[in-house]
């Protein structure tokens, strides 16, 4: 299965989905295949936040590696899912889709972790160390649901 991670920017929350969902994959042997992107293009090609990069270690997670890039349509070709980190992401995926079989792989991470509450991800950008840890607890919390979801690991 193939997995996008979707946010504003690409450097605060889907990078650290994305880390998430990649060190699980690794330490359960799993068969995904994972990557983030923005609907904003403000910081293509450059590292996550420095504050995420920091902070995601205390956690056993490095995204040093990863790099932001835009959300293109060609990523409906690409990914099996797409998860939106918050609202406006969605819509903003939404818009760029080019069928209904599209707008389907379109979906709120927080989902997978609450059904149909549709509740968004808070975006970290200007808060503060405490409000990134907060989105990094979460989004560890969401791809454990996902993961379980998808009987890809027995317990969350
Ligand atoms: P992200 O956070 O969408 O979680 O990567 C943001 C990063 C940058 C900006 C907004 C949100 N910005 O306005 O530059």
């Amino acid at each position: 299965m193939r997995i996008l991670m979707v946010c504003l920017g690409n450097i605060c929350r889907s990078p650290m989905a994305d880390g998430w969902l990649r060190h699980k994959t690794k330490q359960h042997g799993l068969n995904l295949e994972v990557d983030s992107a923005g609907t904003a293009n403000y910081h293509v090609g450059k590292k996550p936040d420095h504050r995420m990069r920091r902070l995601s270690l205390d956690f056993g997670v490095s995204i040093d590696e990863l790099r932001a890039r835009q959300f293109s349509v060609a990523d409906f070709d690409n990914y099996d899912i797409i998860f939106a980190m918050d609202q406006n992401n969605e819509q903003n995926i939404l818009q760029l889709a080019r069928n209904n079989k599209e707008k389907e792989k379109v979906k709120l991470l927080l989902n997978e972790l609450h059904p149909n509450q549709n509740l968004e991800v808070p975006d970290p950008y200007y808060g503060t160390d405490a409000n990134f840890k907060e989105v990094i607890e979460l989004l560890d919390h969401a791809t454990d649901a996902f993961l379980f979801n998808h009987q890809l690991i027995t317990k969350q």
